[in-house]
Formats: structure tokens, C-alpha cells, sequence
């Protein structure tokens, strides 16, 4: 084909292959075979490569085809993800309209109001208008990169518009929330059943599910969806306030909900909460709430942030979701630290489109202050991903055949006996060898926001345990490939995968480490404080209840529970074996003292020393971020054998360059335990 015909021939192939994806991944309904959409594709992949052009970017070509990965790298926001402070009433947000009139000193605030998305949010970067990486928010400081599986969203544009009125910057973070709409998700869900998968609970769960996909060619087959609310950092422009941002994200061609409006006053935020409310069940996609944001810059700056929140901006909840049903039984449930902990099992119910037959009873007292029998048709709501619980008993439509329900007296797992502790609500089993303790904290151990061993789920944990390889999650570092092999359904290849997770888990962020451990108490946010302030498990375990105390945010209870802990001679023994199998647990700098917090690198060539990976850790450990592209905002180059284009880039950008041994240099004047 001549260059000329190949010119008309690839807009033309790219606008039939655009039109197919949205028949095929988002309508469900192809028009075309397989085998004529891969030729189709075939054939502007082949044009593609001998006729690039300045669109190339932006091609169907380059949405789908990228190889599974293994596992998601992890991704450093530029600018931290915040989370939003909740209001639950009217009262809750005149409140909030008070407080930040008295906080910035002005008698009258302007808001826009957005509709609530239910989906998880993400983070987008944009170099020079193209779409180069994305990640989930995470913890809020790092996420997972998604990048490939954000490709195949078809309404993301992978090249930003350009727009008369706002310049495209060199860098830009959009923030955004990826969902999927109520009727895609439940043909889903219907493909699912069908073909013996376990349904999503609800579309949130679905997009969650299908955004952290290793294989983005099953992510392309999922109808996500995605709408952009928000920036973080942004190179060389300024805007004055939020509802300018949203028309600049309209203008470059991002999606941005039609339902956005600008809210004068309070008042006129309280009347769209009210409307969106009652429009909400007619959305094609569900809304949790809404979010009112103030809209000046300069109120939002003086405003600032509260822990983890902006002020500026607050979620109005809608009330919780409800429905009736029948609770046919009472079982219990014996969690990581033995207590128990009723479950009503009830006949299936929709609550606001999620099919629910359970939920949880909290505790015996629970169960008494709402007079909760075996066999009452009960309330129950469900509020955003919550387990349901039960709200109340419909008194009327008692029989006289319901049966009370008490705690039983031994553990319905191990046998032992059950007590109250003093002060507490919950009946415990104080059985530490208690399997059902065991089993939820080898599950605790290895979960997500633990040690994050990839496998080693609650099937895997029991599995383990009941086989006799494991009694506590320091054997997991001891376990042979023939045990292994010798269990029912793990084949060489699952057995390889998952000694291949639990050996990766051996670096593990000292805070993720003081979690997985389970000591009461000490959840992740507390983990991360203690990791920070002690620095290595070495100093943490010698702490004693004083020092603990001298920090803020813990309290003495919490203090108590960590010194109890590690006096304890069984965990003490866990943590000498945990030593013996080279549990390193390495230490993130906390922000303050970061040698290289804020810093940007961008690697070219091939480094001697380490591989790209192991650099990208070390960078980041250390509080710097790593970015694939060169800009003005780049701090360091680093420069291996054979450097790349990226070398020219940096010099012509007057970014500094440094060698291999300037950058270990840099990073090795901190230590890293
Ligand atoms: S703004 C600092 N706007 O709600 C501002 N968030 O609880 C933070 N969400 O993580 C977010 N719709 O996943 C914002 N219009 C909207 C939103 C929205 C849904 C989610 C988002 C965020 C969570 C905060």
C-alpha cells in the first residue's frame, strides 16, 4: 500500500476497530466474528508499523495486547490520595458549612456538589498529553499499578484533547473513580454463573475485581467505566477554582459526570443531596452519596487538610439500603484473637441490588438489647460494602416458635472453654492453640495489607494447618516442596507459585511486618506509626509501656498489648524462628527525615549492581518516586551502560545525570535495616 492510501486507510481502520470494541466489551453484543475483528487488527498493527503518525498514541492498538504480569508493581502518588470525612444528616453538613466559614474567616462559601461514585478510585498520569501510567489509590500514599488495565477502559482517553482555552501540561495526576454500570454488571455476573464462577457481590466489588486483573485482556472483557473529578500535581498551570478543573478535564476529553453542578451556598447543597437522592435509583450506575467540595483554590489552601482528609470537602452519605428477611439459623465464628462472633444465616434477600443470606450479630449483647430469635423475620441494611447487619425484629410476625440464642459455653472450634473477659463485650476462646485462631492468623498474616503472600489464602492457611506443616506463620518459611506436593489439589506448578510468594515475602515493609503479626490492637494505621517511630523490630520489642505511651495516639490499653505480646514466651519463639528464616523487614524513612522524599528519578541503560526493580525499592524507601519519562520535574537521571534516548532528553532539559556509583552513593548514606 502507498504511503498515501495508508494515511486514509489507518484513521479509517482505527474508527471500525473503536466501534467494534465498545459492541464487543461494552455492549456485549459483537457484530463481528473473532477471527474478522484479529484481522482488522492485524492489519493496522501492520500499517501502523511502517506508517506511524503523531495519533499512533492514542490507537486501538494500543489498549489491548499487553502480556499478564506476574504481579503489580507498586506506584508512589506524586500527591497523596486523601479520603473524605463523612456527614449522615442535614445537621452534619450545616456543621461542616460553619466550621469552614469560621476556619477561613468568610461568611459565605460556594460549593460544587458531585455525585458519590460507588467504585474505587484511581490515579492517572499524564506526561505532555499522553496517558502513561496509572494506579488504585491503595493506602493512599502507594497504590498498585494498573496501567495496561486502565488501557482497555475505551472511554480513558490515552491522549489528552488539546483545548484552546487550557494549555496541555507536562505533567498532570487526574484522579478519578472506575465503575461499572447495574445492567453490565449483572449480564456479568449471569456469563459468571454460567460458567461455574462465583458472581460479584455488587458492580464495586466487580470493578475492583476487574481493574486489579493480572491478565489485561480479562479486564478489557469487563464494562468498565470511569469519570474524573479531581487533579494532584500539575506542572506550569493555575487554576482558581474546582469547577475551572472539571471544565479543563471536559475540555481535554476526559469523562466528567453531567450531574456535577456548582452549589451557591449550603442550602443549595442540601437541596442536590435531596434530588440525587431521589433520582439515584434510576442511575445506570449506583452513587453511595455525594461529595460537596469548596470551590475557590485559595479557601480550599487556607482550609488545608485534617489527618488524612481534606476540610475543604466532606461525602454526604445516603441512609443504608434495607430489606426483610427470615434468620434461619445462628452460627458462630471464632476469629484471630478468639473472639466470637454470632452470624445470623439467613433466606437470601436483595438488598439494593446485592444478594445478601447473611450478616453479623456483633455479640451476645447485640443479640439481647434487639431480642434476636432463631426463626424472627427481621430488618436488615446494608451501608456502601459493610457486611448487612440486622437493624430490627418485625415483633408482629412472631409465631411463638422462635428460639432465643445464647453464646455457647465452649468453643464450637476446639472445645475449650469460653469466657468474658472483664470490660468486654465479646466471649472469647482463650485457647491459644485453638485451631480456628490459628488458621484466621496465618490467613491474617499472609492477607493483602499484611505480607501479602499472593496464594496463600484461607483454603491454603487451613489446609496447611490441618495437614500438620504449620502451627504459626513463622513454619510458612519452613515449608518443603515435597510436604507440599503430598496435599490434595496443589500440583508442582500452584506448589512452585506459592513457595515462589512466600520466599518474596522475606523483605517485607517493617510496618506491613508489625501488622501481619496480629497483636491486638495494632492495626495497620498503628503499625505504620510504630515502624516509623522505632525503626526496626529490634527497638519496637524492647519499648516498654512508658515509651510506648510517649506517642501519640497510643493510649495505654494499646501500649499494654504490645508489651504483653512480646513477653509472651510462644511469640517470642515465633519471633526467633521468624529471624532464623531471614525475615527482613526493611524500613521505610518516614516522610519528615526521607533523604530523598520528593525526589523523581528516571532510570536509562542497564545498572551493574541491581536490576530495575530492586532500585525502584530502594528509591522508594527512601521517600523518592520513579518516573518512566524525563521532564522538567525530573530530579535525577541515572545513567547506566548503554543509556538510551532519555539521556539526551535529561541534558537537553538541564536535569542532572548521574552515573551508577553517584546513585549508590546517594542512597547508601542512609542504612536501611
Ligand atoms: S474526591 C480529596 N469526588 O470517595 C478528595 N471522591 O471517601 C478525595 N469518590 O477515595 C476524593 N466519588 O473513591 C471525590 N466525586 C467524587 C467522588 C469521590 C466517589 C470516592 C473516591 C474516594 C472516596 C473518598
Amino acid at each position: 500500500m502507498d504511503k498515501d492510501s495508508a494515511e486514509k486507510r489507518i484513521p479509517e481502520l482505527r474508527k471500525i476497530i473503536e466501534y467494534h470494541n465498545q459492541r464487543y466489551y461494552q455492549q456485549d453484543a459483537p457484530e463481528i466474528s473473532d477471527a474478522e475483528y484479529d484481522g482488522l487488527m492485524r492489519e493496522l498493527q501492520e500499517l501502523e508499523k511502517h506508517y506511524s503518525d503523531e495519533n499512533i498514541a492514542s490507537s486501538p492498538t494500543q489498549r489491548v495486547g499487553a502480556a499478564p504480569l506476574a504481579k503489580f508493581a507498586s506506584f508512589s502518588h506524586p500527591q497523596a490520595m486523601l479520603s473524605l470525612g463523612n456527614a449522615f444528616s442535614a445537621e452534619d453538613v450545616l456543621d461542616f458549612d460553619a466550621r469552614l466559614k469560621r476556619l477561613a474567616k468568610i461568611d459565605q462559601i460556594d460549593y460544587v456538589a458531585e455525585p458519590k461514585l460507588d467504585g474505587l478510585a484511581v490515579n492517572l498520569i499524564y506526561e505532555n498529553g499522553l496517558f502513561i501510567r496509572g494506579a488504585t489509590r491503595g493506602d493512599g500514599a502507594t497504590g498498585e499499578d494498573v496501567t495496561q488495565n486502565l488501557k482497555t477502559i475505551s472511554s480513558l482517553p490515552l491522549k489528552m484533547k488539546k483545548s484552546t482555552h487550557h494549555l496541555i501540561p507536562e505533567f498532570i495526576e487526574i484522579r478519578g473513580e472506575v465503575y461499572m454500570e447495574r445492567q453490565p454488571f449483572s449480564k456479568l455476573n449471569l456469563r459468571r454463573v454460567e460458567e461455574g464462577e462465583e458472581p460479584f457481590a455488587n458492580p464495586r466489588n466487580a470493578a475492583a475485581g476487574s481493574l486489579r486483573q493480572l491478565d489485561p485482556k480479562i479486564t478489557a472483557r469487563r464494562p468498565l467505566n470511569i469519570f474524573l473529578y479531581g487533579i494532584g500535581t500539575v506542572s506550569g498551570l493555575r487554576f482558581a477554582s474546582h469547577w475551572e478543573i472539571l471544565k479543563a478535564l471536559a475540555a481535554w476529553g476526559f469523562p466528567v459526570s453531567p450531574l456535577i453542578q456548582q452549589a451557591p451556598d449550603i442550602a443549595a447543597c442540601i437541596s442536590y443531596f435531596e434530588h440525587m437522592g431521589s433520582i439515584r435509583p434510576g442511575l445506570p450506575y449506583e452513587i453511595d452519596g455525594v461529595v460537596l467540595k469548596v470551590n475557590n483554590l485559595t479557601t480550599q489552601e487556607i482550609l488545608g487538610n485534617v489527618s488524612r482528609s481534606p476540610r475543604w470537602a466532606i461525602a454526604c452519605k445516603f441512609s443504608a439500603e434495607q430489606a426483610n428477611t427470615v434468620i434461619k439459623d445462628i452460627i458462630v465464628q471464632v476469629g484471630r484473637m478468639g473472639a466470637l462472633t454470632p452470624v445470623a444465616v439467613m433466606e437470601p434477600v436483595n438488598v439494593g441490588g446485592v444478594m445478601v443470606s447473611r450478616a453479623t450479630l456483633h455479640n451476645e449483647d447485640e443479640i439481647l438489647k434487639k431480642d434476636i430469635r432463631i426463626g424472627d423475620t427481621v430488618v436488615i441494611q446494608r451501608a456502601g460494602d459493610v457486611i448487612p447487619e440486622v437493624v430490627q425484629v418485625i415483633a408482629i410476625k412472631r409465631t411463638g416458635r422462635e428460639k432465643e440464642f445464647r453464646i455457647p459455653h465452649r468453643c464450637p472450634e476446639c472445645g475449650s472453654e469460653i469466657v468474658r473477659l472483664d470490660g468486654e463485650v465479646a466471649h472469647r476462646c482463650v485457647n491459644l492453640s485453638c485451631p480456628a485462631q490459628i488458621k484466621e492468623h496465618i490467613r491474617h498474616f499472609s492477607s493483602r495489607g499484611a505480607m501479602d503472600i499472593e496464594g496463600l489464602g484461607e483454603k491454603v492457611s487451613a489446609q496447611l494447618f490441618d495437614a500438620n506443616l504449620i502451627n504459626d506463620p513463622a513454619d510458612l518459611y519452613f515449608l518443603a516442596k515435597n510436604q507440599l506436593l503430598k496435599l490434595d489439589r496443589q500440583a508442582e506448578k500452584s506448589v512452585q507459585k506459592l513457595l515462589d510468594a512466600i520466599e518474596q515475602s522475606k523483605t517485607p515493609p517493617l510496618d506491613k511486618f508489625i501488622f501481619a503479626l496480629g497483636i491486638r490492637h495494632v492495626g495497620e494505621r498503628t503499625a505504620k506509626l510504630l515502624a516509623g517511630h522505632f525503626g526496626s523490630m529490634e527497638s519496637l520489642m524492647k519499648a516498654d509501656v512508658t515509651e510506648l505511651t510517649l506517642l501519640n495516639e497510643i493510649g495505654p490499653e494499646i501500649a499494654q498489648s504490645i508489651v504483653e505480646f512480646f513477653a509472651e514466651d510462644k511469640n517470642r519463639k515465633v519471633m526467633e524462628k521468624f529471624r532464623r528464616a531471614g525475615i527482613s523487614p526493611q524500613t521505610k524513612a518516614s516522610s519528615s527525615n526521607a533523604l530523598l522524599q520528593g525526589k523523581s528519578f528516571v532510570f536509562t541503560g542497564t545498572m551493574e549492581s541491581m536490576g530495575r526493580n530492586e532500585a525502584k525499592t530502594l528509591v522508594e524507601n527512601l521517600g523518592g518516586s520513579i518516573h518512566s519519562n524525563v521532564t522538567s520535574k525530573t530530579s535525577y537521571v541515572v545513567a547506566g551502560s548503554e543509556p538510551g534516548s532519555k539521556l539526551h532528553k535529561a541534558r537537553a532539559q538541564g536535569v542532572s545525570v548521574i552515573s551508577e556509583e553517584e546513585f549508590l552513593k546517594l542512597v547508601n548514606r542512609q542504612t536501611i535495616t
